[in-house]
């Protein structure tokens, strides 16, 4: 009997993160200073990061070394296991080999602690009392309250008004860490309030809730700014994980044909499929696949250009897929991939075709995450089933035609959470929601221009 769980001792947790960056196909854009029109330089992005994040964000070197007390944290939950999927397989009838790189036995849940413990060392490094964030699923809030409490740090965290009303309880949980939690838009910073004014009703996004993080940490000295997902050094914190699968896929002597992962901003993608963007690149024959809600069609439907990060404009221009910084995406259950941008190193190599991207309906997605649930037992978070909808229609493909691939989805969180969206699913309450062009003309007509 083949294995089910693949498991790595705790001596083979990886001690470098890979950076992506040398070897990307085409150099990056490189982020604009909104007031100067200028690239970006390393002071300007002084008050809201902590040097070394800012030094990560840029670097061109391959491989940097992992913290020891990063990797002690590390330990907690890393290496993750990779499981497959046995029973899912007999289910569907396919021939393919589908396997899950389990993120969602970290203590928060998810992927999000694996840089929400670097961010927080960092910080503590360099003498920051308190770090201001936001989040949409809450996963990402609920990752940072648990980091900062671990390095001893106050937690400020601006959580997406919808989310924070469908799930009180990641609230709960990250106060249980000792952290603040406040549905945005808040009253308590000028981006905020401008938007209440506007709209009273508003349900909030991670567009304004960053635009939140971002006024509280700039108007306090001793504070500094966390994000989770989009920039650089995210991405590379998330390699550990792309990094563990390539040694667990070794042990099971795998080569994988197809990588699926969802993205919010693209970090447990980038992190589960980076390391092999290099083999892509080198000639090996691997389909990487990223998904996302039909409901916001960033890499799909999105354009390439350049624009701001937040709704109130305070962050750099990067240039990514974006639906337009003003956009305010529908209420959908999987709040962490309400997002209108993604990570310029994904969006590059999207355009490039190295990666290609899938949008998915919600009904759909819940389909396929109650048959993971009543065949491997987890309980995907909304995002993660994202992931799992399209393994499971690659897999049903490879039913049809008799192929034998290897499929490895990345699992980058449970939903244990999220237990009223599946609620409303098996009430048959979910609606799909497929995004007008209008609305994307609309919020895409004022883009920044970049020389
Ligand atoms: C479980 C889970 N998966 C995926 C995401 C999407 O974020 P990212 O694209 O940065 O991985 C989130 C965001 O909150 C999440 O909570």
């Amino acid at each position: 009997m083949e294995e089910t769980r693949i498991l790595l001792s705790e001596s083979e947790i990886p001690q470098r993160w890979y950076n992506i960056n040398p070897d990307l196909p085409a150099p990056l854009a490189p982020p604009i200073h909104p007031g100067t029109g200028q690239p970006l330089g390393p002071e300007d992005l002084a008050p809201i990061f902590p040097m070394a994040l800012i030094e990560q964000e840029m670097s061109m070197e391959p491989w940097i070394d992992i913290p020891d007390e990063v990797l002690r944290i590390y330990k907690l939950w890393r290496p993750s296991p990779l499981f497959r999927a046995h029973r899912l397989e007999e289910h569907l009838g396919t021939p393919a080999r589908i396997y899950y790189k389990n993120e969602s036995f970290s203590p928060p849940g998810s992927h999000k602690p694996n840089t929400a413990v670097a961010q927080a060392y960092y910080n503590k490094e360099e003498g920051v009392k308190r770090i201001c964030t936001e989040t949409g699923a809450g996963q990402w809030g609920s990752a940072l309250s648990f980091a900062c409490c671990l390095f001893g740090l106050d937690a400020e965290v601006y959580m997406v008004k919808i989310s924070y009303e469908q799930k009180p309880y990641r609230r709960v949980l990250m106060e249980t860490w000792g952290a603040n939690c406040y549905a945005s838009p808040t009253d308590r910073t000028e981006a905020g309030r401008a938007i209440l004014a506007e709209d009273p009703d508003s349900p909030g996004s991670l567009g304004i809730a960053i635009s939140e993080a971002v006024e509280a940490a700039v108007k306090d000295d001793e504070a500094k700014y966390a994000l989770g997902s989009v920039l650089n050094h995210v991405l590379m914190h998330q390699t550990v994980v792309g990094l563990e699968l390539k040694e667990q896929l070794k042990i099971a002597e795998e080569e994988p044909d197809i990588i699926v992962g969802c993205v919010g901003g693209g970090s447990n993608f980038a992190g589960q499929c980076f390391p092999f963007v290099k083999d892509k690149l080198d000639g090996k024959d691997i389909r990487i696949i990223a998904t996302e809600p039909t409901a916001c069609p960033t890499l799909t439907r999105g354009i390439f250009h350049y624009d701001f990060g937040d709704t109130a404009q305070l962050t750099p221009l990067i240039k990514m897929f974006t639906l337009g910084h003003t956009f305010i995406p529908a209420p959908i259950h999987a709040g962490g991939l309400r997002y209108h941008g993604d990570a310029p190193q994904l969006c590059l190599l999207v355009s490039q075709g190295v990666i290609e991207a899938q949008a998915l309906r919600q009904n759909d997605v819940f389909k396929a995450a109650l048959t993971f649930a009543r065949t491997e037992g987890s309980l995907p978070a909304p995002e993660t089933a994202h992931a799992v909808k399209v393994g499971i229609d690659e897999a049903l493909k490879c039913k049809e035609t008799g192929e034998e691939k290897c499929i490895v989805i990345a699992y980058s969180g449970h939903g244990f959470f999220d237990l009223a969206a599946y609620e409303a699913y098996l009430s048959g309450e979910i609606t799909d929601y497929e995004l007008p062009q209008e609305d994307i003309d609309a919020a895409t007509v004022d883009l920044p221009e970049v020389e």
